[in-house]
């Protein structure tokens, strides 16, 4: 038996809403047609946008949503996707030598921004940092935010349908600027960073940057880039900023079997690699605390999630670049990874999973009038309890998962968890990293008890292989089950490759 102590007057902090976030790029089928299928489309739609789509997503609460790019940021022009669609200019795609796709910029600032409204959701703009000037990101941000009617800017923006600001808070100031961003080194990013975040705040004082930091490939990149914005920092020269990005991607290139198959060793792999995020994200916030020490800054996991990377770099007959539909496997592996996010939410201020329709680790698949949603939208949708509310101390105890993958023995834990506490409701979701067995879990409440109300809802399937298709979109739904009665201990069976969120009613919480 598994046991998972839980106290309800240990608070780690504030689940940020914005770690249940989402990632919209110009790549295959994620804009085209996964959100938007025109306004003259047949496709019931909202203003251009796939019905569907923005009905399930509003759903879900998707806090935050970034957009253009990822790598398409990098040749982005905003002024391509501003005045009357039907006049604005044809492009070549970044993603163009992938998949033959051009860019109609069809969606352009005011479309992303009318979905970010239909859906309750906070625009996050990634800037070109690569390929424009600092005066064009600065000029977007003008036109963006500026008052009604203050600037040629913002008259610009009304006579382009918003006579409202579009108020965008969030700013990427680059993106893989290591990568396709510009093969930079940590202290040419620097320097960029800091002439774009010192240049750009004169805009507006409430806007938030964020800097590009690694990906789980070059952590030393961190250390080089903090040294470097230390220089003038300590001469009181401040190059505001919120945030800094890391991506992490569960890449597989075959040691995790395919997509829809897959042994046990292979599912136990992607599990230990997902867990892995939890290492780094721990030594990356200690070298920005190192950095500075009074106020470190916040880590903005901006791309996240499995990326199935076997078939080169095209697409596969019939499918959008990039496309997997998922199984159990994306959304225990979903799961565990917003668990640890909930477990670390003192040092992640946002989180983006990649992507959000017809691509990378994606919620949703569309095509033609079709919208499903993946396994990956339910486990989004059990988790929003957490948003808002306040991360409680856990400790599971017990089993771990032995295997042996190419030669190498690993041990993984057999359960992963996280708890919040929100106006007297607990919420405690659990992943089952075992493909093979259920496992009989006891839940001990310290400093609170159960009343004895409360719901349990369980995601998982005869076969952990099984997902939601455009055959069968509703072949893994969350089921509610009974839980047992009141007191300071709870028992429950999470079956094996679930996902489980129980909600329990609590008569005390005495915050410390
Ligand atoms: O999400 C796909 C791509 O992965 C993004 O464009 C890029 O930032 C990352 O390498």
């Amino acid at each position: 038996m598994i046991q998972i102590g839980i106290r309800l007057d240990e608070e780690i902090g504030r689940i940020h809403p914005h770690i249940y976030g989402h990632f919209v790029e110009h790549l295959g089928g994620v804009v085209y047609d996964g959100i938007w299928v025109g306004e003259d489309s047949d496709i019931p739609n909202i203003k251009g946008f796939r019905q569907e789509l923005v009905e399930k997503l509003k759903e879900i609460q998707p806090a935050v949503i970034r957009w253009p790019g990822g790598c398409f940021a990098e040749t982005y022009d905003w002024r391509d996707g501003i005045g009357p669609r039907e006049q604005r200019p044809v492009t070549v795609n970044w993603w163009y030598m992938n998949d033959g796709k051009l860019e109609s910029n069809r969606v352009g600032s005011h479309e992303f921004v009318e979905f970010c409204r239909l859906v309750n959701a906070e625009p996050y703009f990634a800037v070109n940092a690569t390929t424009t000037t600092v005066l064009e990101a600065r000029n977007w941000i003008e036109y963006c935010n500026m008052e009604q009617g203050m600037t040629t800017l913002a008259l610009e923006r009304e006579k382009n349908g918003s006579p409202e600001p579009f108020n965008v808070k969030y700013w990427g100031l680059g993106n893989e600027n290591w990568g396709g961003g510009g093969c930079m080194t940590p202290e040419d990013y620097c320097h960029i960073y800091r002439k774009y975040a010192i240049i750009s705040k004169s805009v507006g004082p409430e806007l938030q940057f964020i800097a590009c930091g690694p990906y789980e490939g070059i952590p030393e990149w961190t250390e080089k880039f903090w040294t470097k914005y230390k220089e003038m920092y300590t001469v009181g020269r401040i190059a505001p900023m919120f945030g800094y990005s890391l991506h992490y991607y569960v890449t597989n290139t075959g040691a995790m079997g395919s997509e829809l198959e897959y042994t046990g060793p292979q599912w136990y792999e992607m599990m230990r690699v997902g867990l892995d995020i939890e290492p780094f994200l721990q030594s990356q916030y200690a070298m920005l605390q190192a950095a500075l020490p009074a106020h470190p800054v916040g880590l903005v996991v901006d791309e996240w999630g499995v990326w199935h990377q076997l078939h080169g770099k095209h697409p596969q007959p019939g499918k959008y670049l990039y496309e997997q539909a998922g199984t159990m496997r994306e959304a225990v592996l979903a799961a565990l990874t917003l668990n640890i996010f909930n477990r670390h939410c003192d040092k992640v201020v946002m989180a983006n999973v990649a992507q959000l329709v017809n691509c990378i680790h994606s919620l949703f698949l569309a095509k033609d009038s079709a919208c499903v949603a993946t396994t990956s939208y339910y486990v989004f949708d059990m988790y929003k309890v957490h948003q808002n509310a306040a991360s409680l101390q856990t400790e599971v105890q017990g089993k771990h998962i032995t295997y042996t993958i190419e030669g190498e023995t690993y041990e993984i834990p057999a359960i992963s968890c996280s708890a919040s506490v929100k106006d007297d409701v607990l919420a405690v979701t659990l992943a089952n990293l075992s493909v093979e067995e259920d496992q009989d879990v006891r839940i001990h409440l310290y400093a609170g008890q159960y009343t004895g109300t409360g719901t349990m809802h369980v995601l998982s399937s005869p076969s952990p292989k099984d997902g939601n298709s455009f055959e069968e979109p509703y072949k893994v739904t969350p089921v509610e089950q009974a839980i047992a009665p009141a007191g300071s201990e709870l028992t429950v069976t999470v079956p094996k490759a679930s996902v489980v969120l129980l909600k329990l009613n609590c008569d005390s919480h005495k915050p410390v």
